[in-house]
C-alpha cells in the first residue's frame, strides 16, 4: 500500500461506517404511521406569495432595545430616569466613595433644555483615597468590555475649577482595570463637551464606567455616553443581535411596539418627536407597560436606519391618542393627526422640507420608504378608536395615497366597518389551539382588507422559555397562512428579543441575550426554514392519512442565485414517527437528487429548549436528500418540523462537473 492510499482508505472506511451508522440511527425510527403527501406544481395552479409575507416585529420589551441591540452601554446617561424633580434617584448611578468624600445629587442646570436635570458631583476630600472617589455607572445589568476593542466615552462636564478626571473601565468591583485616560476640565464654569477614546486591554462581561477625581471641588455631568466603536455599519447597533435579524431575511420590520406605543397612559407613550434629532437632546421616557427607562437613543430615525440595514420595509405603528388607561377625544385629536403627517414628513420629505431637512442633518437626505403604517395597536374596542382612526385614516390618505393602512380591528371574521387596507391579528395562545387556527383563514373572506398577523405566538406553559412544542405549533400555523397569503399578506413573531436578564416580562421571545451571549429559541429556528417563502410559489397539496389531523404541510418553489426549488415543508405535531409517501405532480423540471436536501428541526423532549450554554439544541440539522424524487418516502420523527428541498433542474454545480 503506497503513501497516497493510506488517507483515502481510510476516508474510505471512515465514510463507510458513518453511513452505516446513520442507517442504524435512522432504521431505530420506527414509523407507526403513514401518510401520502401529494403535491400538484403545475405552474396553472401555482400562486405568488406576497413578496412581503414574513417579517419582523420588534417591540422596546424586555431592554430589546435600551439594553439590547442599540449598543449603548451607559444606563440613563442623562440623569433623567428619576423624574424632572430634583434631587431625583439616579439608578443604576452610584457613587466610589462614601458620605465623608463625596456628595452627588442631581438639580436642573444641564445646557440641555429638553432634559434639564444633571449630575452635581462635590468632592468633599482634601486627601482623597487612592483611585479617587466619584461615579460609576453598571450599564444594563454589566457592560461587555472586549479586549483589544475601543469604546468612545462622551459627556459633557461643567466646573468651575480646572480638576482632572479620570475615566476608566473597570470589573464591578472596580478591582479590575480594563482601560482608563484623564481628561482635563477647564475651570470655565461652561458646559464643555469631552470624547475620550477607551482601549480595553482585558476582557470583562459585567464591567462598569467610572469616573473619578482626586481634588476637592464641584464637577457636574451629564449626557454621559459609552458606545463600542464597532457596531453594524457604525449604525449604533450589536452587530451580532442584528446578524441574528438578517439571518430571517426579514421583508418588514413592524416598529416601535405593541403596547410601547400605547402607553398605560398617553403622557408615557413613544413620542417619535422626542426621539430624534441629536442624541444629546432627546429627553427619553420611561415606557410605563414595560416598566423601564429608555433614553431613546434608539429612537423613530434610528428604526428606519434598522429597516434600511435590514433591506426590510418599514410599518410605522404610532400612538393614535389611544393608550391603556386614558384616550384623547376625537374632537381634540387634529394635533396628533399633525404629529403624524410630520413624522411621515420627516421620513418621507425631501431634504429641503421642514422635517425632511431634519433627517437629512441626522445623515439621511435620502427619504425612507414608509409605505405602511399601523394606526394604533390593539385599541379596537376603545371609546375613541374609530373617530380617531377615521381623522388619521383621511388625512394620510390625502397627503400620501401610496401608503397602505392598518387597522386595529379583526377583519378575519366579519368586514370591517371603517376602510382599510390592512387589519391586524394578534394571536397568544397554547400550542394545541394554534396548530388548529392553521386553517383560520381558509374562512376568511375574500374580499375587503388583507390580513396582518403582526404578533402570534404560543406562550405560556407549553412555551416555557421557548419550547420546541410551541415552534412546531408556530410552524403549522405558518403553513397555513402561505396558503393563505392571497388574503395574509404579512406575519411576524412576538415579542423578537429578551435580555436574559429581564426575563420576568415575556416569555417566550424568539431571541435571547446578555450582554455578551445570545441564542435563538426553537420559535427563531422555525422561522429561518420560512424565510424562502416571501415571494415564493405556492402550490396545492393534500394529505391522506389516518394520522392527518397532527400533520400540516405546504409546498412552494422557491430560488436562490442558480437553482430553483420544490420546498414541501411538513410539521408532525403528534408523537408517532410517520412513514410518509410524497408524490409530486406537474413539475416542469427533474428532480436533481445530487443537490436536495433535507432539515429537520427536533428534539429529543418536545418541551426542550435552548440556553447559553447549548445555544442548538434544538436548531435545524441540513442533509442530503440522496432520494429525491416526484415519488418517494421519507420519515418524520415524532414532534418534528421538516423541509424537503428538491433541487429541479441542473444546477450550475452539476452542469460544470
Ligand atoms: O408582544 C407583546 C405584547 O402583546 C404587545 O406589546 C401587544 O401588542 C400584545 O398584547
Amino acid at each position: 500500500m503506497g503513501f497516497k492510499e493510506v488517507p483515502s482508505a481510510i476516508i474510505f472506511c471512515l465514510l463507510l461506517l458513518f453511513c452505516l451508522g446513520c442507517r442504524c440511527l435512522a432504521s431505530e425510527l420506527v414509523a407507526t404511521q403513514t401518510a401520502t403527501l401529494k403535491v400538484d406544481a403545475s405552474p396553472q395552479l401555482a400562486r405568488k406569495i406576497p413578496e412581503t409575507l414574513f417579517g419582523i416585529f420588534f417591540e422596546e420589551i424586555n431592554h430589546a432595545g435600551a439594553g439590547g441591540i442599540w449598543a449603548e452601554l451607559v444606563s440613563n446617561r442623562g440623569f433623567e430616569a428619576g423624574g424632572p424633580h430634583t434631587p431625583s434617584n439616579i439608578d443604576p448611578w452610584s457613587i466610589i466613595g462614601d458620605d465623608s468624600s463625596i456628595f452627588v445629587a442631581t438639580d436642573r442646570t444641564s445646557c440641555f433644555s429638553r432634559n434639564i436635570v444633571a449630575l452635581r458631583m462635590e468632592v468633599l476630600c482634601d486627601d482623597c483615597p487612592t483611585g479617587g472617589v466619584g461615579i460609576y455607572n453598571p450599564g444594563f445589568w454589566g457592560m461587555n468590555i472586549e479586549d483589544g476593542k475601543a469604546y468612545n466615552l462622551v459627556m459633557y462636564v461643567n466646573s468651575p475649577e480646572t480638576t482632572d478626571l479620570t475615566i476608566s473601565l473597570t470589573s464591578s468591583d472596580g478591582l479590575q482595570n480594563l482601560a482608563s485616560a484623564t481628561v482635563t476640565v477647564s475651570g470655565a464654569s461652561n458646559w464643555t463637551k469631552l470624547e475620550q477614546k477607551l482601549v480595553a486591554k482585558g476582557t470583562n462581561r459585567t464591567s462598569r464606567l467610572q469616573i473619578t477625581c482626586n481634588k476637592k471641588g464641584v464637577v457636574w455631568f451629564d449626557q454621559v455616553s459609552l458606545m463600542p466603536e464597532d457596531t453594524y455599519k457604525g449604525h449604533g447597533f450589536r452587530t451580532e443581535l442584528i446578524s441574528m435579524l438578517l439571518d430571517l431575511k426579514p421583508r418588514f420590520l413592524r416598529f416601535p411596539g405593541g403596547c410601547f406605543v400605547e402607553g398605560d397612559w398617553l403622557r408615557n407613550a413613544f413620542r417619535w418627536r422626542e426621539s430624534i434629532g441629536p442624541w444629546e437632546e432627546r429627553p427619553g421616557h420611561f415606557g410605563d407597560v414595560w416598566h423601564y427607562w429608555t433614553d431613546d437613543g434608539l429612537g423613530y430615525y434610528e428604526f428606519l436606519q434598522l429597516a434600511e440595514d435590514l433591506g426590510a420595509a418599514p410599518i410605522w405603528v404610532f400612538n393614535n391618542g389611544v393608550s391603556h388607561n386614558d384616550e384623547v377625544d376625537t374632537a381634540a385629536i387634529a394635533p396628533f393627526v399633525k404629529d403624524v403627517l410630520d413624522s411621515l414628513e420627516f421620513a418621507r420629505g425631501s431634504a429641503n422640507s421642514t422635517w425632511g431637512s431634519v433627517r437629512a442633518s441626522m445623515g439621511h437626505p435620502e427619504p425612507f420608504p414608509v409605505k405602511y403604517v399601523a394606526i394604533g395597536n390593539e385599541d379596537c374596542g376603545k371609546k375613541f378608536y374609530r373617530g380617531n382612526y377615521l381623522k388619521f385614516y383621511n388625512a394620510i390618505r390625502q397627503a400620501y395615497p401610496d401608503i397602505q393602512m392598518i387597522s386595529n380591528c379583526d377583519g378575519s371574521s366579519k368586514p370591517l366597518d371603517h376602510p382599510a387596507d390592512l387589519y391586524d391579528f394578534h394571536v397568544y395562545t397554547d400550542s394545541k389551539t394554534l396548530f388548529n387556527m392553521r386553517t383560520t383563514f381558509d374562512r376568511t373572506s375574500r374580499s375587503g382588507p388583507k390580513a396582518f398577523v403582526s404578533e402570534y405566538a404560543v406562550w405560556r406553559s407549553d412555551a416555557g422559555r421557548g419550547s420546541l412544542l410551541a415552534s412546531l405549533a408556530e410552524a403549522a400555523f405558518l403553513t397555513g397562512l402561505e396558503k393563505n397569503s392571497d388574503i395574509v399578506q404579512m406575519a411576524s413573531y412576538a415579542p423578537l428579543f429578551v435580555n436574559d436578564n429581564d426575563q420576568t416580562r415575556w416569555n417566550p421571545d424568539a431571541i435571547v441575550f446578555n450582554s455578551w451571549q445570545h441564542y435563538g429559541t426553537p420559535s427563531y429556528w422555525m422561522q429561518t426554514l420560512f424565510r424562502e417563502s416571501s415571494g415564493a410559489m405556492i402550490h396545492p397539496i393534500t394529505i391522506s392519512s389516518g394520522y392527518s389531523g397532527s400533520l400540516a404541510a405546504s409546498a412552494i418553489t422557491w430560488q436562490d442565485s442558480d437553482t430553483s426549488y420544490l420546498r414541501i415543508k411538513v410539521v408532525n405535531f403528534g408523537s408517532d414517527a410517520v412513514s410518509l409517501t410524497i408524490s409530486t405532480s406537474g413539475l416542469e423540471a427533474s428532480v436533481n437528487a445530487l443537490v436536495s436536501t433535507s432539515t429537520v428541526l427536533t428534539s429529543a423532549n418536545v418541551m426542550d429548549e435552548n440556553s447559553f450554554s447549548n445555544p442548538t439544541k434544538v436548531a435545524p440539522v441540513k442533509s442530503e436528500l440522496s432520494n429525491a424524487a416526484e415519488q418517494m418516502k421519507v420519515t418524520l420523527a415524532p414532534h418534528s418540523f421538516n423541509t424537503f428541498d428538491l433541487a429541479l433542474a441542473q444546477s450550475k454545480l452539476v452542469a460544470e462537473m
